[in-house]
């Protein structure tokens, strides 16, 4: 009997080791409870400081994911050219920075369904040279750009942008005179005209983007679920509701 016992319980044992060692070995976040959101903090109303918590539409509709699924949301702040690699290195769970679909993205990280949507737009000073999307593209301006975003890669077909990391460096540069125009996103830059006197929004935009979040394509479990839960919070109204705190319609 005794040596059943021992049998048994060498086995229960054999079990329980197994059983850490696998959950020690999934190393998605998943089961610390903490879902950690990459993003770049220079992106008003998507993303911004107000003193020092990053507040905004992306950080609002994240809190939402993290408490439908039971977790705690952790905010970092990076380059937005650091953002959609670090959830492919598995680095930080989800991205969420006002990012657009695009092809090459999809090919190193997965989107979850769409929540906004917006389009380049081109931030000029008053009374300035550039007068709309043909001047960006002459090669005959100064045109500013965040580095890695959709607004780089686009101006870069044609011509060799100054490329910084973070937009509030390329407003300062636009203001200073050190630059003819901004392209950038048409809801961020109404803000920075907003901000600013000296600077407006030309009419005249690029084509149209969608925003989505991003997650890891070889753990894509917790994606999966972020995506359900964004979706959930798209159909019930919630996700329009705090767009239209952010974005007055003019
Ligand atoms: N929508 C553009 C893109 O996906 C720009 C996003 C910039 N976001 C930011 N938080 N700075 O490339």
């Amino acid at each position: 009997m005794k040596k059943y016992l021992k049998l048994l319980l060498a086995v229960m044992l054999i079990a329980i080791m197994a059983f850490a060692v696998a959950a020690c070995g999934d190393n998605n976040a998943e089961d610390d409870g903490i879902l950690t959101l990459a993003t770049s903090a220079d992106f008003p109303p998507y993303e911004f400081y107000d003193g020092d918590k990053i507040v905004g539409i992306d950080a609002e509709i994240a809190a939402l994911i993290a408490e439908k699924l039971g977790m705690t949301l952790e905010i970092h702040d990076m380059d937005f050219d650091s953002v959609v690699t670090s959830v492919q290195t598995g680095k930080y769970d989800i991205g969420m920075a006002g990012l657009s679909i695009t092809e090459d993205r999809k090919e190193i990280v997965d989107f979850t369904v769409t929540y906004a949507g917006g389009k380049q737009a081109i931030l000029v000073p008053k009374d300035g040279k550039v007068k709309g999307a043909d001047d960006v593209v002459s090669g005959d301006y100064k045109v500013g750009v965040q580095l890695g975003t959709t607004g780089d890669t686009m101006v870069s077909w044609d011509i060799e942008p100054e490329r910084y990391n973070k937009y509030s460096d390329a407003i300062i540069a636009l203001t200073g005179g050190k630059l003819d125009c901004v392209v950038l996103d048409n809801e961020p830059a109404k803000k920075f005209a907003q901000a600013n006197k000296d600077l407006v929004v030309l009419d005249e935009a690029f084509a149209d983007e969608y925003y989505a979040i991003v997650y890891n394509q070889d753990h894509p479990e917790l994606g999966q679920k972020v995506d359900k839960a964004l979706q959930e919070l798209i159909n019930d109204g919630t996700v329009a509701k705090i767009i239209a705190k952010y974005i007055s319609e003019e």
